[in-house]
């Protein structure tokens, strides 16, 4: 079906499914561990083989030779693939770096073998034994800020020139001129990168770990240059993403091509440091904010220029996005420099852009309304705008940012926070609170689904969306037993696979939006079908309880499918008037408490409010739980996420999870979510738009920002560890 005008009155809106908090219908087989991750996946393939790759020793050059006949030697191996056996395999456009094959190196940990043997042991024991020659590209620099300052006179693009920024700037009665640095950052997902392949003439199958199940089929066909009709992608369940396994990546490659050479199944993990430096990362960002703005807090004029890091034909971590949006101002000239530098493929993590983006501009509107004197919060509120900035003609359909705003404060209790930076002491620490707003755009993509009844009565829902620990299964069922009249524990979801209707993927925060809608518009193809069988018009038809009823008579479900199961499948399509006359978007406000300790400067966050304003929530539990979920990597990406950059050989140092930091929730004892009731029905038939993005936006800045008013000192370059403000911290004696 087609989604061509805002959502009216529909089954949907029963909410006796939907809407409710309920537990994760995946979670009793995740906690059990009877949820097989891919790698785990023992059964699906006979006499499986371990492959164990190899990635390249330097960032940008050439092999030269290669030696593999120690490696060959070794007990237990099987087979070798070097990439010198072939050229470069063709890529799709959502990768920027190229996964294997020729000589040419673009950035360090770029795959170049794979050593398949009976064992993972034997594997990377004869994987160490392969000797590479390489021939070293001796200009390349790796350092961001170097590469920034060399280039900060090139001509760019601005992604918006709106007005005359540089005069109102330069006339505004108020300003601030200020940079910040955010580091390059690690997904950190659990489950590494893993693959099992198994060919069968030309036609591959993968048991995979990915978000996006199509995007990936087509990436295959891609590269290994055959229809997509030959390859079959399973990922039933996936132990985190978060960006990093949208795409196609070199598991999946090395496992298919070792599989092909050695005429048997094999499976492939990336080891975890390859996580860090063969995938994906986010870019590192320099960001140059200048806001001017009336003595009242009206901001005249709003500059954001944005350097990144990416490899070439990449956007690298375009810091700027939200800053498009997000505030009122006439004038805006904002930039993304995206630098080519050949570290590692920088590409999506955790709301690309608006993540990094927001970590600078949120800081810059607490600097702004402490130099205007005026209250944080209140700053925020009179610069909203109900229209987007950059295209005045567009509204937004729904924005509650004040309301997320206000109603935090009051529940946060803002207004008895201490206004005067390091100033309040309890015992040995220092207390500080801190704001900052949430914006993240609430996109859609064509999403389909099979739904069935079956002979017992069940609903069966089919479709390749992805449950990247977001909660998919659940919401699905929620959808289908919402439409279908049926309690939840009679739904069957089964989801990852490419045999089934394409789905939306899990990307963007558009797939719990999006496949639900999918699911939606299966489930009324469905709901036609039994009245065509009944002979009723369909919007006669009442479905509860596991009856259809019609008139004065009903049907159970199982009794209309006892001779077979009904199945239908259908796809919703969301129309132009969605983008073109409206801005969707989803919007929230952050509120920390830190606690900073008076001598030594450790940090401890000691309580989090997140409102949000993301339309209908489909399900209060798992929404809370991605929006604690992204809080709590905000407060990593505040306080100790950052790869460290070798900038002499183009590498992450810090490449597995001993050596980057990531926060869990423990550390944190008090997260509160608040959602606001609403519906938008510019986004979907169920009214619904994405959360999990949007918790992590603006979060670390909230975090800094309450650093700055426990300390009274201002850091600018994440992440704020101790020694970027221990001489700084108050006098104590
Ligand atoms: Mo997301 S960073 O599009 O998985």
């Amino acid at each position: 079906m087609r989604f061509d005008s805002p959502a009216e009155q529909n089954v949907s809106d029963r909410m006796k499914v939907l809407g409710q908090p309920l537990r994760r219908i995946d979670g009793p087989l995740k906690t059990t561990g009877m949820a097989p991750y891919a790698y785990e996946r023992h059964g699906v393939a006979k006499d499986q083989l371990v492959g164990y790759p190899v990635g390249s020793a330097i960032a940008k050059g050439r092999i030269v030779s290669m030696d593999i006949d120690e490696a060959q030697a070794s007990p237990g191996v099987v087979g070798i693939v070097t990439t010198l056996e072939m050229e470069r395999l063709p890529k799709v456009d959502w990768n920027v770096a190229y996964l294997f094959g020729g000589r040419e190196i673009q950035h360090y940990h770029q795959a170049i073998a794979v050593v398949v043997a009976n064992s993972f042991e034997e594997a990377r024991a004869a994987a160490a034994l392969i000797r590479v020659e390489y021939e070293e590209d001796q200009d390349s620099t790796y350092d961001l800020a170097a590469v920034r300052q060399e280039r900060l006179s090139d001509d760019v693009e601005p992604i918006d020139n709106i007005g005359d920024f540089e005069s109102a700037y330069a006339s505004a009665e108020v300003t601030l001129d200020a940079t910040y640095t955010t580091p390059g950052q690690c997904h950190a997902q659990m489950e590494p990168h893993a693959t099992i392949a198994q060919w069968d003439g030309d036609h591959l199958t993968l048991w995979t770990s990915n978000q996006m199940i199509e995007w990936s089929r087509q990436a295959l066909a891609t590269t290994f240059d055959l229809p997509a009709e030959n390859f079959r992608l399973d990922s039933p369940y996936i132990g985190g993403g978060f960006g990093v396994k949208l795409f196609l990546r070199a598991d999946a490659v090395m496992a298919a091509l070792a599989a092909r050479k050695v005429g048997r199944a094999v499976k492939l993990a990336l080891p975890r440091p390859m996580s860090a430096n063969n995938t994906t990362h986010r870019g590192l960002t320099i960001q140059r904010i200048r806001i001017g703005a009336t003595q009242e807090g009206k901001i005249t004029a709003i500059g954001h220029d944005n350097a990144t890091n990416t490899l070439p034909g990449g956007d690298g971590e375009n810091g700027a996005r939200a800053t498009r949006r997000f505030y009122a101002g006439e004038n805006r000239l904002l930039i993304n420099r995206a630098l080519e530098i050949h570290l590692p493929e920088s590409n999506a993590m955790r709301a690309p852009g608006e993540t990094a983006g927001l970590m600078a501009l949120e800081i810059a509107m607490d600097e702004m309304a402490e130099k205007l004197g005026m209250d944080p919060v209140e700053f925020r509120i009179i610069n909203d705008t109900q229209v987007d900035p950059s295209h005045p003609e567009r509204q937004f359909s729904e924005r509650h940012f004040i309301e997320c705003l206000q109603r935090g404060a009051e529940v946060f209790n803002w207004a008895s926070r201490n206004k005067a930076p390091g100033s309040r002491r309890e015992g040995a620490w220092l207390i500080g609170h801190g704001v900052a707003g949430a914006y993240r755009d609430a996109p859609a993509e064509t999403s389909g689904a099979r739904v069935s009844v079956r002979p017992d009565g069940s609903i069966r829902v089919e479709t390749d969306m992805t449950d990247i620990g977001t909660g998919s299964y659940t919401i699905i069922a929620q959808t289908a037993a919402e439409m279908m009249g049926v309690s939840l524990e009679v739904v069957n979801v089964d989801l990852g696979d490419s045999r089934h209707p394409v789905s939306a993927g899990s990307g963007g925060q558009w797939g719990a939006a999006s496949s639900t809608a999918g699911v939606y518009a299966a489930c009324l193809a469905l709901r036609k079908k039994i009245a065509e069988r009944l002979a009723v018009d369909p919007e006669a038809l009442e479905f509860s309880e596991g009856y259809v009823r019609y008139n004065d008579q009903q049907t159970a479900l199982s009794e209309l499918a006892s001779a077979g199961s009904i199945t239908a499948e259908d796809s919703i399509e969301f129309g132009d008037f969605r983008s073109e006359e409206y801005q969707l978007a989803t919007f929230g406000a952050h509120f920390v408490e830190v606690a900073v300790h008076a001598t030594t400067g450790e940090i401890r966050v000691r309580r989090m409010l997140a409102v949000c304003d993301a339309g209908r929530i489909l399900n209060p539990m798992t929404a809370r739980s991605q929006v604690i979920g992204a809080m709590t990597m905000g407060v990593g990406a505040a306080l100790m996420e950052s790869l460290a950059v070798d900038t002499r050989h183009g590498f992450f140092v810090n490449h597995d999870l001993a050596g980057y930091e990531v926060p869990v929730h423990a550390d944190i004892p008090e997260q509160q979510v608040i959602f606001l009731e609403g519906e938008d029905p510019y986004s979907t038939p169920l009214k619904a738009k994405g959360v999990g993005e949007l918790g992590i936006c603006g979060v670390s800045a909230a975090v800094a920002n309450a650093v700055y008013n426990a300390t009274g000192a201002r850091v600018r370059d994440y992440p704020i560890t101790l020694d970027k403000f221990l001489d700084r911290l108050p006098e104590i004696a």
